[in-house]
Formats: C-alpha cells, structure tokens, sequence
C-alpha cells in the first residue's frame, strides 16, 4: 500500500461469527425451574421451618416483557441447560491450541477483512476489546495477531459493554496521528462465562458472539466506506453494574465461587440512570459536530434492553423510533456486551445510501458509554 495517508479514520467493514448453538426463553425457564425444585426440595425443610425462602420460578412472559429478549447463542448449550452444571463447559485446551476466544475473534476478523479485500500482512495493529479476558497474558490481542498473520502489535483492553466504541476510537486516534493505517477491533464476548445461570433476576440477560471493525486511513480503504465522523468515549463511576473476579480473590479461596465473581447488577437503577446520561451525551456530540440529531437515518444502539433503547431512539429523534431506524438484535441475540451494537451495524447497514449519516452508540458498566457517527460514502 503506497497511498498518501490522510489521517481521517473511516470503517472499512466489519465481521461477524455468531455461534451455531441458541438457546430460547422457554428452553431457558425450563432449564432454570428444574433448578429451583431441586434446590427447593434438597432445603424443603428449611423452607417449611421458614428458615430459607423458596427459589420462585422464572418466567417467559416475564423475560420478554422486561428486555425485549427471546433468544440468545451460546458456545455450551447443554451445560448451561444441565441444572446440575448450569455455565459453560468449554474443553481447556493446551497452551499450543488456539485459545477459544481468539478462535472466535479470529472468525470475525477474517470476515472483516475478506469483505474490505484487505490482506493480514497490510494490517498494522490489533485490538481485543471485549468485556472478559479469558486470560491475563499474554493478550488475547496478540494471539489473535498472530493466527491471522499480522506484522504490528496487539493489545487488550476492557471497558465492560462499551469496550467495541472505546476501541474504535483508540483504533480511530492511531489513524488520526499516522501512528497506524489499518487496525483491526475484535470483540469476542464469550458472556456466558460471566453470567450467574442460577440467577433469576438476571439469568436470561446474556448471549456469546464475536464481531470486528477495521477501522483504516480513508486512503486505502474500500470505496465502499463509513467515514468517521467523530467519535466521544464517558465514563461514570457505578457500582450498579459490578463483577468482583480477579485474580486476588484466590486470598479468599473460600470467596472464589460466590456469585458477586460473576456479573451483578441494580437493573432498574442502571436502566434509569444510564438512559438520561447517553440520551444526552448523544445530543451533544451531534451539535459539536454540527449534526442535526433528527436527521440521524439509523442508530445502531448498544443491545442490552429493548425499553432502554425505545427510550434513547425517542430522546434523539424526537419521535418513536422505528425498526428501520433503531434496529434490534437483541431478540435474537440476548445482550452481547460490547458487541451488540457492532452485530447491528454490521447487519442492518447495507440498505443505507451514500450522504446518510448514523450512529454506532455503547453503554454499560463503568459506568460507559461511547458513541462514533459515521456516514456512508460509495
Ligand atoms: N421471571 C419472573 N419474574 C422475575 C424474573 C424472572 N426471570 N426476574 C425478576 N422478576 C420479578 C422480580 O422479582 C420483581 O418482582 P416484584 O415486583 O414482585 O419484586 C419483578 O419481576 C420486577 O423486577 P425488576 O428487576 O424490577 O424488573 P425490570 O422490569 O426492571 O427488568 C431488567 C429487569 C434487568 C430486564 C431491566 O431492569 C434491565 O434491562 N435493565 C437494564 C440494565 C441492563 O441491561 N444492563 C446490562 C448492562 S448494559
């Protein structure tokens, strides 16, 4: 690649690996309330005593009513079905073996970069943006790097459900200063790891996928392209939205299985504080970038609650969203942490045309929040 760099950073394109397995709601309820009568009848005289309460059964009704949620992919279907084991049994794999979330990364990426006809050996730089690591190092960035073929460097970073927007504006940023012509943003989000399956607050949150963005310098990139716009990264502390695994918990071996090491969260609390912070955070990068937010043609909003989203759409349009331009993912792919909004953008923006502008928009714990508007060009 010989062309004279510009410094503006535009999306070449994006891929995505979604795994075979679903599961559904009524799979789900099924598998949750066979659980909790075989927790009930092991503690039936505890209960009877009124010294344990009783686990109530989860609900189908309930699930899609409160999240818009119908279904969701995963890496281990029978496991997390099996109420005795109820999480993922993903075979440990030796240290010469792909690793299974570079394995999915890696599935992503190739996609992004067989459709923007981009060779490995022309990429600079890769980064891991995702929600868990399923390791600590050497990065899963690296690895990744390394099946694809990459000559550059690689690192990890995790900024919970915005980690995809906080990558692409990294991704952005290095492009921008010339530091970097072609960087891939994988986000491989095995959720179901870190999602409590005995939990029926919260059981029927999370799904797994993989997606990746190459972000590149407007010229190489495909004449087909989404130049960036702007991008603009907030974060507030909360404890709202919390996950306590780290490797100093093994201090307290006795700790190390409870449930604050997998995700918690206040859901209502989130869901009322989290709308007003991106509502509004969306509102003003449109008018620092002189956009008018109404005439957004799409938003590809974070996919963790369909409610959350009608809300965000209607602050930012001005009016109730329609599919067309809010669409959902999350019906069928549960809340796929960072990747949500980036399996939306990847499915729902072909029909676009040149000139239109839109909205790739994050938020999660930290709390997070990210947003890149992006317009077509072709
Ligand atoms: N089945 C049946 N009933 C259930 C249930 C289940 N699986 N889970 C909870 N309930 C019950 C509760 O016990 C509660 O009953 P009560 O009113 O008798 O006490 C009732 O349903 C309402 O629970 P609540 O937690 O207030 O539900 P909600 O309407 O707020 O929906 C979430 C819960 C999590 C779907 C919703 O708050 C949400 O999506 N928040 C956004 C947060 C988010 O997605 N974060 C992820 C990271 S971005």
């Amino acid at each position: 690649m010989t062309a004279t760099l510009t410094g503006r950073p535009v999306i070449s394109a994006t891929g995505l690996f979604t795994p075979a397995e679903s599961i559904t709601n009524a799979e789900l309820v099924a598998s949750f309330n066979a659980f909790a009568d075989r927790h009930n009848a092991a503690h039936a005289e505890a209960i009877a005593a009124g010294e344990a309460e009783a686990l109530p059964y989860s609900s189908v009704e309930f699930i899609e009513k409160a999240s818009g949620i119908k279904a969701r992919h995963v890496m281990s279907k029978a496991a997390i079905l099996d109420p005795e084991t109820m999480c993922p049994r993903l075979p440990e794999r030796a240290n010469d073996e792909l690793s299974v979330m570079a394995e999915i990364g890696v599935a992503a990426a190739r996609q992004a970069l067989e459709r923007a006809g981009r060779k490995p050996e022309d990429v600079d730089a890769v980064l891991c943006a995702a929600s868990n690591m399923q390791r600590a190092y050497p990065a899963m960035a690296i690895e990744i790097q390394q099946a694809l073929g990459i000559d550059g460097f690689g690192f990890d970073m995790n900024v919970a459900c915005s980690s995809a927007t906080f990558g692409i504006q990294t991704a952005a940023d290095y492009v921008r200063a010339g530091n970097a012509r072609s960087v891939l943003v994988v986000s491989p989000e095995i959720t179901s790891g870190h999602l409590n399956w005995r939990d029926r607050d919260s059981h029927f949150i999370f799904g797994d996928v993989a997606t990746a963005v190459l972000v590149e310098d407007a010229a190489i990139a495909p004449a087909e392209h989404w130049e960036i716009l702007g991008t603009r990264l907030k974060t507030v502390f909360s404890n709202n939205i919390r996950n306590n695994f780290g490797f100093l918990n093994r201090a307290h071996p006795e700790s190390t299985g409870s449930a604050d090491k997998l995700f918690v969260q206040e859901g209502r609390k989130v869901f009322k504080e989290v709308v007003p912070m991106v509502a509004q955070m969306i509102l003003d990068e449109a008018t620092r970038l002189g956009l008018d937010p109404a005439a957004t043609r799409r938003l590809w909003l974070h996919q963790a609650n369909a409610g959350m989203n009608r809300l965000i759409a209607h602050k930012v349009l001005g009016h109730e969203a329609s599919e067309d331009e809010s669409p959902t993912v999350l019906d069928t792919y549960g809340n796929t942490s960072s990747a949500g909004s980036i399996i939306a953008f990847h499915k729902h923006n072909d029909d676009l045309a040149a000139g239109d502008t839109g909205l790739i928009c994050s938020f999660g714990a930290g709390y997070s929040a990210g947003t890149v508007f992006v317009r077509k060009v072709a």
